[in-house]
């Protein structure tokens, strides 16, 4: 048998393959689709014959003219493992080789399932595609390079010339350009409903109405839409409910379990959490995700491998993460309900938010999001931001460091002061996202910077 140490070796330098050593057994950690060639393939699998491999279902094993195996790959992952415990290796190549002609044939042809081109598909992008379906409980999906290619690519893909959307009005700065400004160039309208009015949406609906879309909870208001509701709606009229899950993660929320076809994520917050890499996914319905995938293989949007593989390492820490993010987020909503400069707290798990029983429905714990309302308005607002120490002044939320934000003058500063009124983002509004720090110091920080900033 051979040497797991010098095993550990050659496959790293040569293959380009990790392997990892447990106590008893060598665990070559691999992916669909990783081959193994020369000398090490029939080491290899000896210790799979021994059982001392962990991995697997072997695809292509080829043999010379005495019987020893010269090539094999890896078709399936062994359903023991799962891939959460797998942490595989960046699969960088742009373009993945082939073995002959046939080969090559037969996977363009789609008569083999194998990866090709890196826009296509690649290992690593399948990984976390796999993991986040595994979380949604969805059928397919696919990663795209940011949260915004994943919304512009969906609707892209679904829709044609003519059609017709259908939103809640509080959506994303970006997806609100998207409806207004891009979208119509391709006569695609869009309507918008309030959230709070379920009801009515109906009487919005037109015979080319193709997609009901929403946010919950809502960036940066936390307005919570019912999903079951939603979905009711969308069903009885043959809509596709499209979901951005982004604030609230697959660990708290499954819109898929509530009925939506297609649930959206920008990767680059909760999902990566530590501000690293930006990255998107849309995940759900098959038949709806051939044709997102199909629209992506042509237009490139794809998601980097090298961002794939650290997301995917992110989501084995998501739950411990997301717990913590939410322990902090409660407790900082608390005290900040009892601070005499606040205005107004909104958190979807405060007993004062309008719709803390669909949250409680439909969420397991409310999110790293909290906002405020400051007395003092836009004044105030600045010499907050100003006097802040510890926390971070970014556009992004969801990273392991507490970050502040004005989304007045930031992130929704391109809608009208009328839009931005309508969703609920006052002059005033202050949004954090709560980090993973301890508690006692983001407090104290918010709380001096709110001392300080009384005019
Ligand atoms: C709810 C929501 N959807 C989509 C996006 C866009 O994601 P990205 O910045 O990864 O393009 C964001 C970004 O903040 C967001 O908050």
């Amino acid at each position: 048998m051979a040497d797991p140490h010098r095993l550990c070796e050659i496959v790293e330098s040569s293959q380009g393959v990790l392997v990892g050593l447990g106590p008893v057994d060598v665990v070559i950690i691999g992916f669909p689709g990783n081959k193994f060639t020369g000398q090490i393939a029939p080491a290899i699998l000896e210790l799979v014959e021994n059982r001392t491999i962990r991995i697997i279902d072997l695809l292509f094993v080829s043999k010379d003219s005495d019987g020893v195996v010269t090539t094999f790959e890896i078709a399936d992952l062994d359903p023991e493992i799962g891939p959460s415990f797998l942490a595989v290796e960046v699969s960088q190549p742009g373009a993945l080789d082939f073995d002959d002609a046939e080969e090559m044939r037969a996977s363009f042809a789609e008569e083999k399932d194998r990866n090709i081109y890196s826009r296509f598909s690649n290992p690593s992008t399948s990984e976390f595609i796999q993991k986040i379906c595994a979380l949604e409980g969805a059928e397919d999906g696919f990663a795209f390079a940011s949260g915004m290619s994943a919304v512009f690519s969906t609707f892209a893909a679904l829709l044609s010339s003519g059609d017709h959307i259908i939103s809640a009005r509080a959506v994303f700065g970006s997806t609100h350009s998207l409806f207004s400004k891009y979208l119509p160039k391709w006569n695609i309208e869009t309507t918008y409903f309030q959230i709070d009015e379920l009801d009515e949406l109906e009487s919005l609906i037109q015979p080319n109405t193709k997609i009901i879309y929403a946010e919950t909870p809502t960036n940066p208001g936390l307005d919570i839409v019912d999903l079951e509701r939603l979905s009711e709606i969308a069903k009885k009229h043959q809509l596709i409910l499209v979901i951005d899950n982004c604030f609230a993660t697959p660990y708290l929320q499954t819109p898929i379990q509530h009925g939506a076809d297609i649930v959206i994520h920008s990767a680059t917050k909760l999902i990566d959490g530590q501000g690293r890499v930006m990255g998107g996914i849309a995940v759900g319905n098959k038949e709806l995700i051939r044709e997102i995938y199909l629209f992506s293989r042509n237009t490139g949007p794809a998601l980097s491998p090298f961002n794939a593989w650290v997301l995917s390492k992110s989501l084995e820490t998501l739950s411990v993460r997301l717990e913590r993010h939410c322990d902090n987020a409660e407790k900082l909503a608390q005290f900040l309900e009892k601070h005499a400069a606040i205005h107004r707290v909104t958190y979807p798990f405060l007993d004062s938010h309008p719709k803390v029983h669909i949250a409680k429905k439909q969420m397991k714990r409310g999110g790293n999001i909290v906002t405020f309302e400051l007395k003092g308005g836009i004044a105030s607002g600045t010499q907050f931001l100003d006097n802040i120490q510890m926390c971070s002044l970014s556009a992004n939320l969801g990273d392991s460091r507490t970050i502040v934000t004005h989304p007045a003058s930031t992130t929704h500063s391109k809608l009208s002061e009328e839009d931005r009124l309508a969703v609920g983002i006052t002059d005033g509004l202050i949004r954090v996202s709560v980090g993973l720090e301890h508690i006692d110091d983001i407090i104290q920080d918010i709380d001096q910077a709110l001392t300080n900033s009384k005019a």
